[in-house]
């Protein structure tokens, strides 16, 4: 953790201070290394009656390795009664410690507000038992479905719980809901594993639908997207370049995409794990049949697309020139636009199970002020990412976009010291995310088995006060 704010308050005289003036204490989260196991502890299942997910939960937990835990103290069995299922357990060494680094609640099956105490019976005597960075993850359903008036009203209730638990939690702890249409139980495993896993470390209060998808050859997990090529626009630095050594990492050739003025960030950056690069303008007339002909021609096709390039342009609204706006309009809304309607023209340039992720922005939600240009493209990124979620579904690929916090680049590093600490301490984890945690995200849903994730926006804001 970089700011010098963290770095106080984690000595123990900084510590002691913060505390007795009630003042933030972020502290270092978990952040994935690769080799390192799907989540470094136990997990604590449970699950109301009625509910649809177990199998698809035991399946991502046995994977990982898990093994039946039923050890639990005799106070919190009691205080569980039988919404306790099982509890998967790692690193099996401390099996009396009864802290666990994630609790899991399947609530899929709670169909009426009075059924919601199942909630409060399994995190009340839970919650305070996680692990630092543990991960608290409940189980929904999609509110209408089926078409019963007081299971949508209780299946909706889950969003309120998960936003205000996510609130409570401390060290470093995340909630999330996840909520997965009936019939698509079997494509939770890639956002069950996601949400459990350090890769989520900034990502706090959200919820991911989860529905149809389709069936997809079993994924290496080590490089799940090991012979898929990845376009990455904006990747010679900042939070491009994360995401493409990121999708580098899980095995893609990255294809990143820079103005020629970073030409040579560019190749320096795509150099280091093998990609190719494209230098060119996303704005300019031809830029959308250049990018698609290297595709074409070089790669032979892309599964997945990144829309990161963006700029700001920054100006109250009475004091901005047209082109301000309508640069900022250009680059990060009409250009994607282009470079997809291109994209889709051309026959299977987009192969099968194609993904398409595009990067908004916390102000494209919540409006900021000073940022109505900026505000209006991210807002305008989110309106294609759900306009376009259809058409992709009928070509077996996927839309979705992620909404990035206030992440520490060069960028928020250059914004006046005022700002910038509100920017960092206004969320759950009181800090700022870094370019990874973007690009984890991204990483997720290019992921192959995330076909059933279409159409979602996932905020990747550590709980962001503004505009949650
Ligand atoms: N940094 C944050 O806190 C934050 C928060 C929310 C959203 N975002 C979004 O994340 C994305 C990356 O942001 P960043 O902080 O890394 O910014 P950055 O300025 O460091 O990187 C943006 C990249 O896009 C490229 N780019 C700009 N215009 C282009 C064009 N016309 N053609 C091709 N490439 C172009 C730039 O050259 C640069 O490499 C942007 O879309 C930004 O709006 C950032």
């Amino acid at each position: 953790m970089a700011d010098a704010y963290s770095q106080i308050v984690n000595n123990p005289v900084g510590g002691f201070l913060a505390k007795s003036l009630g003042l933030p204490q972020p502290v270092e989260l978990d952040r994935w290394e690769q080799g390192a196991p799907l989540i470094a502890g136990r997990v604590l299942v449970g699950s109301a009656a009625g509910g649809r997910c177990g199998d698809a939960v035991a399946s991502v937990l046995a994977d990982a390795g898990a093994k039946v835990d039923s050890r639990l103290h005799d106070e919190v069995r009691a205080a569980l009664g039988g919404a306790a299922v099982d509890a998967g357990i790692w690193n099996d060494e401390a099996p009396g410690s009864q802290r666990w680094k994630a609790l899991v609640f399947d609530a899929t099956g709670i169909a009426s507000s009075s059924e919601l105490r199942e909630l409060w019976r399994f995190f009340h005597p839970t919650i305070r038992r996680l692990e630092p960075s543990g991960r608290l993850i409940v189980l929904g359903g999609e509110p209408g479905d089926p078409a019963d008036p007081a299971a949508a009203t209780a299946q909706r209730a889950l969003e309120g719980f998960v936003r205000a638990a996510g609130k409570e939690l401390r060290y470093g702890g995340t909630a999330q809901l996840i909520r997965v249409g009936a019939g698509s139980e079997g494509r939770l495993g890639s956002s069950l594993r996601f949400f459990l896993s350090p890769r989520s470390a900034y990502v706090s209060g959200q919820t991911a639908r989860v529905g149809a998808g389709r069936d997809v050859p079993e994924v290496d997990r080590e490089h799940p997207l090991r012979g898929k090529v990845a376009l990455v626009t904006g990747a010679s630095r900042g939070i491009g370049e994360a995401i493409a050594g990121v999708l580098a990492r899980d095995g893609a050739h990255v294809v990143g995409l820079d103005v020629p003025a970073l030409k040579d960030d560019l190749e320096r950056v795509v150099g280091a794990f093998g990609g190719s690069a494209i230098v060119a303008d996303i704005t300019a007339a031809d830029a959308p049949a250049a990018i698609c002909d290297a595709l074409a021609a070089e790669h032979g096709g892309v599964d997945v697309v990144v829309h990161n390039a963006g700029v700001t342009r920054d100006k109250t609204l009475g004091g901005m020139d047209a082109d301000r706006w309508e640069l900022t309009i250009a680059i990060n809304l009409t250009a994607e636009e282009r470079i997809n309607a291109e994209l889709l023209s051309r026959d299977g340039l987009l192969r099968p199970d194609g993904r398409i992720v595009c990067v908004s922005s916390m102000s494209g939600i919540a409006g900021n002020a000073g940022q109505t240009n900026y505000s209006t493209s991210k807002a305008g990124v989110i309106g294609m990412v759900e306009a376009m979620a259809p058409v992709l579904a009928e070509r077996s690929g996927t839309i979705n976009a992620v909404a990035p916090g206030f992440i520490e680049t060069q960028m928020t590093a250059a914004m006046p010291i005022g700002p910038r600490e509100a920017g960092r301490r206004m969320n759950s984890l009181s800090q700022g995310g870094l370019p990874v945690d973007v690009a984890e995200t991204i990483a997720w849903l290019a992921a192959p088995d995330s076909t059933g994730l279409n159409g979602n926006v996932i905020r990747v804001c550590g709980q962001s006060l503004i505009g949650a």
